[in-house]
Order: C-alpha cells, then structure tokens, then sequence
C-alpha cells in the first residue's frame, strides 16, 4: 500500500483471483485498508470494511447504482455488456413504485407459500441419483431446484426451465473465452426474447402468476410500462435462478470438508438457521457490486469525486474481525450474524425470504436422504472467478444408494 493522490493506494485487481482461495487471500490483504484506490479496470475506490461498506450500500444518494452508460452494467466493476438491471439499477424515484411490485410478490408470507414447492422440488431432484449412489450435486440437484421453483412461480413453462437457468448459471460458470459462456450469452438472448412474448400474453389473457401480477403491476396509478415488466421479469429470474445456487453449491463442499459441522447439523436442525446465516457470511454468492459516486466527498477519510467508480466487497465486510469474532472461522451458531450477504439499505435483497426457503428444503432433503455423501474432490469444479459471483460448477459425488420416493 502506498499514499499517493488518491490516497491509500494498493494493487488490486478484483478479477486476477481466479479460485475461492485466492480470491479470499486477496480480499484478507485489505484488512488494513477498508476504503482505498485501485488503479485497475479505470481506476476505482475499494470498499472492504463492514461498517463502510454497510454505510455505502445505504447512502444510494452518494452511491448511485443507476446506469451513466445505457449500454454497460453499473453494479460490475468490470465494464461488461448487460441488460438492464431492473429495480437494482434504479435509484429512486423511479425505484420505489417498481420495487413495491416485487417487495409483495416476494414478502415473507409470498415466500413461504413456495415452500411446499422448494420441498417437492428437492425430492424431485434427489429421486433423480438416489438409486444410483453417484451423482453430480450441481446438475442433479443444487441447480435444477431454484430454478424450477422461480419459473414455476413465474408462469414459465416447463420447456423454459432448462434454457433459462443454463443462460445464467453457465454466464457465471464458464470463462467468457470458451464456446460455453459463447452459449450461454445467446441463450441470454434467447430469454429475453421468451420474457418479452410471455409479458405480452399475460397482458393479454391475465392468469394466477408471478409473470401476470408483473406484467399488469401498476406503477404509480398507471399500468406499468411494458419494457419495465420485462426488465423486472428478467432481473427476477436472474435473481432466483443462480445466487441460491451458489450458495447451496458452497454449503455442500462446506459439509463434506467439515464432517463435524455435518454430524452437528443432522442431530440439531435446529441449527439450520444460524448455519444458513454463516454459510452466507462465509460464501457469500454476491461477493461484490459496483457503486458510481455522485458528489465530491470524503469517506473512510478518502477524497472521493462525482463520477468515481466503487467497489463494495460482501464477502471481505463478512471477514472483517472488528465486526465478527473469529472472523474466518465457520462457526455454526454463530449469533448475531449481521452479515451483508444480500446487501443493505433500499437495494437489499427482496428475494432473501425465498433464497433461504429454497435453500433450507434443499439442503434439508440433501442431508436426510443422503446423509454420508462423499464429494470426489479431483473432479470439483470452480467457477471460473470470484469477482462478483462464486459458486461451484460441479460436485461429484458418491453415497449409499437409497429408494425412491416417488411423485
Ligand atoms: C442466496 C441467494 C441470494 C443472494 C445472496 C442475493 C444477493 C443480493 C444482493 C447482495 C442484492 C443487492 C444488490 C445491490 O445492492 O446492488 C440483491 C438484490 C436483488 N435480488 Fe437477490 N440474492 C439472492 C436471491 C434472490 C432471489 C431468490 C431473488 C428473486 C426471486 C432475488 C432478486 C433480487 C432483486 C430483484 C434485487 C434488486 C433489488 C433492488 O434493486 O431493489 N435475489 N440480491
């Protein structure tokens, strides 16, 4: 770290750290330095420590997450190309009426009417590999599970299921120079179009679903703009489909390197929702997003001017040790659990009831069926890289065959 016009100075590239570890070990090299300057990808400030971190993600006035470039994502540091992000490129006023339509469609009480869903979903999925004793946890289970419970809410039909969450979890999974990912932006586009035709028939001829009750959403007293809905739709989807996913994808690793997180875990399911917290905390699948600063200003003591670049870091303000103990352990109980893992302030994740719904049926039905499953570490794969999302491509797996239990 040196002091230089932009004080503290350090040599940071989000997206060089290819592996979780890596990319840990260069989140850990910030400890000192909670807010500082990085030179790489333009030139951007670093937000690492919890309290800032917390403290930007909640002043959207001086940290903006609206567009400046229409055809360049604002919340990655990286430039990449996107779709517009709907609500979370919004600031307010053209934020709240939008998010008043997700915020009831995904309240608590919404959610937990999906739970029989996230429950048949899962057994659907461990019925899949059950009888066999091998598997791939991430394509028989972790990834087809969120996904069918989204769509299904959404109004999709089934066809879409697979095109869909391939769009998305092979966007994050695969590095942008293989046919893959090249496969996976066109199936990207393939989406769109799927949303765009689907808004159009629920405007049309309404039904009893996620789609309808978003497309004939009404924004401040007039029927929401169609590119709005569709926007919000997509965003939706992305959302739901990949974030738990990830999560689920860590936890699994997680238990099969930690048998004694395991064992505790099958004998108190108690623990399941302070251990869902800390698998948040410690793998965050939204590791960072990106901030514009829209006023000169000083923060964390750094002289900051409108039109800077910022990176907020999830996962290095769920490590910083003056906010939680025994910060890099995994502590299976730990309370309180102040975590920043589905963001803060009006951007905060409005799908975390859904996340931990789908996440607890998943990993509950995982651990009570097959409940000595053993990863075959040489054939794990990583993402490609840890920057904004991490997650596990594919975990292999071997176990005690069991029955089926059917529709
Ligand atoms: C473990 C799972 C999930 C994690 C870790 C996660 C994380 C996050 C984070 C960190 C944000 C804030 C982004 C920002 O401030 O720029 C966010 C926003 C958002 N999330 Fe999630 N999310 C998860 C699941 C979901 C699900 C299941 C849905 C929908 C079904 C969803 C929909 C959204 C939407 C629409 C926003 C934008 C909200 C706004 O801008 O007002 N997320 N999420």
């Amino acid at each position: 770290m040196r002091d230089a016009g932009r004080a503290p100075e350090v040599d940071f590239d989000v997206l060089a750290h290819r592996t979780l570890a890596a990319n840990d070990a260069a989140w850990a090299g910030l400890r000192d330095c909670p807010v500082a300057w990085t030179p790489h990808h333009g030139g951007h400030w670093v937000i690492s420590g919890y309290e800032a971190v917390a403290e930007a993600f909640r002043d959207w006035e001086t940290f903006s997450s609206a567009r400046t470039d229409p055809a360049v994502s604002s919340i990655t540091i990286s430039g990449a190309r996107l779709p517009l992000l709907v609500p979370e490129e919004l600031d307010p006023p053209e934020w709240h009426p939008v998010r008043r339509v997700l915020a009831a469609l995904l309240s608590p009480q919404a959610a937990e009417r999906l739970r029989p869903r996230a429950r048949h979903w899962a057994r659907v999925g461990i019925d899949r590999i059950i009888g066999s004793g091998r598997g791939e946890l991430v394509g028989d289970l972790i990834f087809p599970v969120p996904a069918a419970v989204t769509l299904e809410w959404l109004g999709f039909p089934e066809a879409d299921w697979p095109v869909f969450s391939h769009a998305f979890h092979d966007a994050a999974a695969y590095p942008h120079d293989t046919p893959e990912y090249r496969a996976a932006a066109a199936a990207g586009a393939a989406v769109l179009g799927r949303v765009t035709e689907e808004v159009a028939a629920r405007v049309a001829e309404p039904r009893d679903d996620g789609l309808t009750a978003i497309a004939c959403a009404e924004v401040d007293g007039t029927p929401i703009a169609r590119e709005m809905a569709e926007a919000l739709v997509f965003m939706t989807i992305g959302g739901g489909v990949d974030t738990t996913s990830a999560l689920a994808s860590a936890a699994v690793l997680h238990l099969h390197r930690h048998p004694d997180d395991r064992a505790r875990l099958l004998a108190e399911p108690d623990l399941w929702d302070p251990a869902t917290e800390e698998f948040l905390r410690v793998y965050p699948p939204a590791r960072t997003h990106a901030r514009t600063v829209t006023r000169d200003v000083e923060f964390g003591g750094c002289p900051m001017r409108a039109g800077d670049r910022v990176l907020l870091s999830e996962v290095a303000a769920g490590r910083d040790p003056e906010a939680f103990p025994d910060a890099d352990r995994f502590v299976i109980d730990r309370f309180p659990n102040r975590h920043l893992a589905f963001g803060a302030g009006i951007h905060r994740c409005p799908g975390s009831h859904l996340a931990r719904i789908v996440f607890r049926e998943l990993m509950g039905e995982l651990l009570e069926r097959i409940p000595d499953y053993r990863i075959v570490e040489p054939e794990v794969v990583e993402y490609p890289n840890w920057s904004m999302i991490g997650g596990w491509a594919a975990l292999p797996v071997a176990f005690t065959p069991g029955p089926r239990l059917g529709p």
